[in-house]
């Protein structure tokens, strides 16, 4: 497409102001990947269906793959790079990799996003709000337990912090 059928995207992605030329057409997530590089970000189903491109926009959970970026302009843009921006590992995180929540891996980035939002409403959820929050998130390697443990863990090491 020409340079000129282009329209600007801007955009505050993990804390940091964003200002490219973006197609009409293109998704959030091909933006996110294909021209800022942030590839934590997983394309599974391109359907709205997995959850895998799960990011949060102006603070609620929304599927890059549905959205185009215009429709996330000026917006804040939260993506699983945006977790941990240092080098410590935010609790959810941490939480997955010590009750082995990860296995392939290709959901985690999706639900590390689910965890994070529901925390931040939830600081202590029961069992049944975790298995909600992650209901519209496939996974086909942990059979859910240990990515429910996870959060759950992950809640009490958050908790935990801020005492
Ligand atoms: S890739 Fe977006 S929901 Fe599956
Ligand atoms: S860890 Fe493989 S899809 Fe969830």
């Amino acid at each position: 497409m020409p340079e000129r059928e282009r329209m600007i995207f801007r955009a505050e992605i993990n804390g940091e102001e964003v200002e490219i030329l973006v197609r009409p057409n293109q998704t959030l997530l091909e933006v996110l990947r294909d021209e800022l590089d942030l590839t934590g970000t997983k394309e599974g189903c391109g359907e709205g269906v997995c959850g895998a491109c799960t990011v949060l926009v102006d603070g609620l959970p929304r599927r890059a793959c549905l959205t185009l970026a215009l429709e996330a302009d000026g917006s804040r843009v939260l993506t699983v790079e945006g977790l941990a921006p240092g080098r410590e590992l935010s609790p959810e995180q941490r939480a997955f990799v010590e009750h082995g929540a990860i296995q392939c891996g290709f959901c985690t980035p999706g639900m590390l996003i689910a965890a994070h939002d529901l925390l931040r409403r939830e600081p202590r959820p029961e069992e049944a709000a975790i298995r909600r929050q992650i209901a519209g998130h496939v996974c086909r390697c942990t059979g859910y337990a240990k990515i429910v443990e996870a959060i759950a863990a992950a809640a009490r090491d958050k908790e935990a912090d801020h005492a």
